[in-house]
Order: structure tokens, then sequence, then C-alpha cells
């Protein structure tokens, strides 16, 4: 066990790295992660407060479920909502804002709380001791709660956590709640960004935008884990991703309603105009002040190139509008296709995750197709729209996909 000063010495490392983080999912996970290490537990759970009245179960990681997977692979769970009254655990502390700290959840006794043992029973697993911390804003309201399973001593066995952490944990919780907050201020900001444009009806472009950002940062680390990329890298741009792919139609503002919303294909003079959504995304970014805005900027440049160079816009410049780079012009005026890796590898990414929800949803001109379909297309796609690697790494995580897809359905 660390002893009390290598342990407040975690925690300020913690704070740093966390005040970096842009992602409230990427914030939850580090959060969770860290919180475990300094409790040694098992197992842990985050809900996020939602619509005042229900927590949203967020995010969860568990070691020992973890090593009976194959190495590589990601714990899969799905969300569920808690009512916050006194009846659950997580509830009750939401609704108190109290902290609870129960030695062996099955030996509960004259509390209005009970455990629901059907948790256990789905993923086959034995929760006993259990730390559930509120997490609070600045305005000591509760956003969320964090839950610490199975404490583990030094011989391995499942303890109950020690009261003498509880100070530190409640610190290090209430640095993450205004994290999350922040964090939680970030998307809620891009997403009205995206909305205020009305692109389509405001649901369909929630979903479509927060499913291309998961797909794409899980496909992105998919891919460079196989390359052998640091994990220290991966994680960062992997958070920077994202956000930055849930801006790759941002230009798309700029294109006029009756072509937008057509409800069938679109003429050549149309696609054409269509096109220029690349540009005009790009030409947001065109003054970077930070990695977030180059690599969303690279996003919405080159989310239509195509891995054999029949993509769009090519070689352009969007500070002219999307002239052609000098020397990269073809005999038509345009400018000559990105091909394989001239393409930036978040473009690349960003491709993949896109037509995969494209081709998986409704949209005004398409039903949507099967995943049968859909996968046939990406493997065709392989080597000519797409980057055969990342096709590649695609399908190591399907699991994955369809888990976000669940999470930000409808
Ligand atoms: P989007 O709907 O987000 O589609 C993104 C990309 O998914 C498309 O890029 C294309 O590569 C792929 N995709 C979408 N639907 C299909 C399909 O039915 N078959 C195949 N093989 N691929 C598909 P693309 O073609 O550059 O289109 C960019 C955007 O232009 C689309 O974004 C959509 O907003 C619009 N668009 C394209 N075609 C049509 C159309 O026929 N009608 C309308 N109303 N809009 C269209
Ligand atoms: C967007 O929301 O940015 C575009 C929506 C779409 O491609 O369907
Ligand atoms: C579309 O126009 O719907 C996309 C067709 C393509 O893959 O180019
Ligand atoms: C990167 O790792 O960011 C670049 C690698 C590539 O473009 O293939
Ligand atoms: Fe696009
Ligand atoms: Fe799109």
């Amino acid at each position: 066990m660390p002893n009390g000063n290598h342990k407040l010495q975690q925690i300020l490392d913690m704070n740093q790295e966390i005040e970096q983080v842009r992602d409230v999912d990427v914030l939850l996970e580090k959060v969770l992660a860290v919180a475990r290490k300094l409790a040694n537990a098992d197992a842990g759970s985050i809900y996020v407060v939602k619509d005042e009245d229900e927590l949203e179960f967020k995010h969860s990681q568990n070691d020992t479920l973890q090593q009976e997977l194959d190495p590589g692979k990601k714990l899969i769970y799905n969300t569920f909502t808690v009512p916050i009254n006194h009846k659950s655990i997580s509830g009750y502390v939401a609704s108190t804002g109290e902290l609870l700290n129960i030695p062996d959840v099955y030996e509960l006794q004259n509390v209005p709380y009970s455990f629901d043992p059907s948790y256990d029973q789905r993923s086959h697993y034995l929760t006993r001791s259990m730390l559930t911390l509120p997490l609070k804003n600045n305005q000591n309201r509760v956003i969320g709660v964090m839950q610490l399973i199975n404490a583990k001593n030094d011989a391995g066995e499942i303890v109950a956590f020690a009261e003498e952490d509880i100070p530190l944990m409640r610190i290090f919780a209430n640095n993450a709640a205004m994290a999350l907050e922040r964090a939680q201020m970030t998307r809620a900001i891009i997403l009205r960004m995206i909305s205020m444009a009305e692109l389509r009806d405001p649901e369909e472009t929630g979903t479509h935008v927060n499913r291309v950002g998961a797909y794409s940062s899980e496909i992105y680390e998919a891919w460079a884990k196989r390359r052998g990329i640091p994990q220290l890298e991966i994680d960062n741009f992997k958070d920077i991703l994202r956000m930055a792919a849930m801006l790759h139609d941002v230009g798309k503002v700029g294109i006029k309603d009756e072509i937008l919303q057509k409800p069938g294909r679109l003429n050549d003079l149309e696609y054409e105009t269509m096109k220029l959504h690349v540009v005009m995304g790009a030409k947001l970014f065109l003054n970077p002040q930070s990695e977030f805005d180059e690599i969303a900027g690279q996003i919405a440049l080159n989310h239509h190139e195509r891995w054999d160079g029949t993509g769009y816009p090519g070689h352009v410049d969007p500070r002219r509008n999307g002239e052609p780079i000098p020397g990269y012009e073809l005999a038509n005026g345009k400018a000559r296709g990105k091909k394989g890796e001239e393409i930036p590898i978040f473009g690349r990414v960003v491709a993949v995750a896109d037509v995969y929800d494209a081709l998986s949803s409704k949209r005004a001109y398409k039903d949507p197709w099967t995943e049968e379909d859909v996968f046939n297309e990406l493997r065709k796609g392989a080597g000519k729209h797409f980057d055969p690697e990342i096709i590649e790494a695609f399908f190591t995580i399907t699991d994955v996909i369809r888990s976000v897809a669940q999470r930000y359905s409808g």
C-alpha cells in the first residue's frame, strides 16, 4: 500500500492530467482508473446525473472480468439509468450527497437502500465492499456518483475500504467533479454549434456526430495499438479525436437546405455543391489556437479523400478558397486527390467512421443498410476508398462499435 504522502502526490499529478482532458468520456475513464488505483479497488463505475432525477450509468471497469477477456479486448457493458431516490446505493448517495462506505453489500441492515443482486448475476461477479462517493460541483450540487467496488489488501483478498483513505478520496472526487462539469460544458458548446446550424432534425444530428466521434476515437486506438504507438500518445489523440471528429461536417452549415435535406439523390451539380462542405469546414479552423483546432481542421478537410486518390477535395488550399495547390492541378483545373498516406491519419480514420455511420443510419436520401451489407461495403472498400490497415483495425473492435451504436442510438 502506498503511504499517505505518496498518495497525495498521485492525486496532485492526476489533477494536473485531468485539467488537460477535454472530453467527458475520456475524463471519466481516467478518473475511475486513478480512483481505483488509489483505493486498490478491483472494480468501479461512474454514474452521471441526467435530467435532475436520474443517474445514467456511464463507465465501468473491472479487473477480474477484464482478465477473463482476450488481450486487447474491452469490457462491454450496457448503459442504463437508476432513479435518484433512497432505494438504491447510488441513488441514495446522489440524493443525500453523503458518501457510503459499505463493508459488505449483502449484509445491509436497517438502511433505506439495498443492493440489487441482478448486477452481479448479469456480470457473473461477486460484489462485496463498496465505497460510493458523490461528485459535487462548485455549487455543491451532485452531478454524478463514483462507485468503487471490492477493495483488495496486499494479499489480494477482498476487504472493506479503509476509513483513513476517505479524506483524500473526497478531495479527488471534488476535483474530478469540477473537471467533469467543464468537459460537459465543452461538449454542450460543440453540440450547440452543430445544432444551431440545424443541419437536419436536431435529434439525428446530435446522435450522428456523437457516434462518429466515438467510433473515430475507438478505431484510431485499435489502429494505433497495432502500430505500437505509445499509450500516452494514443490517449492524447483519442481525447482530441472524440470531439474533433464530431465537427467533421460542420462545413455543411454553408450548404443550402434544398440540397442538404433533399429527399432523393443529388444531381451532379448539387453533388458538386455539397462537396464544398469540406473546404468550408476547414476554413473555420484556419488560425489554429491549439492541437484540437488543428486536428478538427485536418478532419473537416480530409474526411472524403479516398485511399486510391479518387476522393475530394484533393491537394487544395483552404486559405485560397480551395484552389489547387500549385503543382497539383489536373487538366480539368481541379486538384489531384490525396492518395494513401498523403491523407492525414485522422482523415483516414474519420472516413471509415463516417461511412460506417452513414450506411447504418437512415438519411433523407436512403434507408439504413443491414450490418452485413455495411461490413461488406467496408471490406470491399479496403485499399480503394479506405486505408486497408484501418479497415483491419475496425474489424477487431466490432463489439465496441456496436456498444457505441447502442449508447448513442435514436
Ligand atoms: P453523409 O450522409 O454523412 O455520408 C457520408 C459518406 O457516406 C458519403 O460521402 C459516402 O461516401 C457514404 N455514403 C452515404 N450514403 C451512401 C450510399 O447510399 N451508398 C454508398 N456507397 N455510400 C454512401 P459523399 O458521397 O461524399 O457525400 C457527402 C454528403 O453529401 C453526405 O453525407 C450527404 O450529406 C450528402 N449526399 C451525398 N449523396 C447524397 C444524395 O444522393 N442525396 C442527398 N440528399 N444527400 C447526399
Ligand atoms: C452533421 O450533423 O454534421 C451532418 C449530419 C449528417 O451527415 O447526417
Ligand atoms: C452517394 O452519393 O450517396 C455516395 C456514393 C459514393 O459512394 O460516392
Ligand atoms: C501518426 O501516427 O499520427 C501518423 C502516422 C500516419 O500518418 O500513418
Ligand atoms: Fe462529410
Ligand atoms: Fe457525416
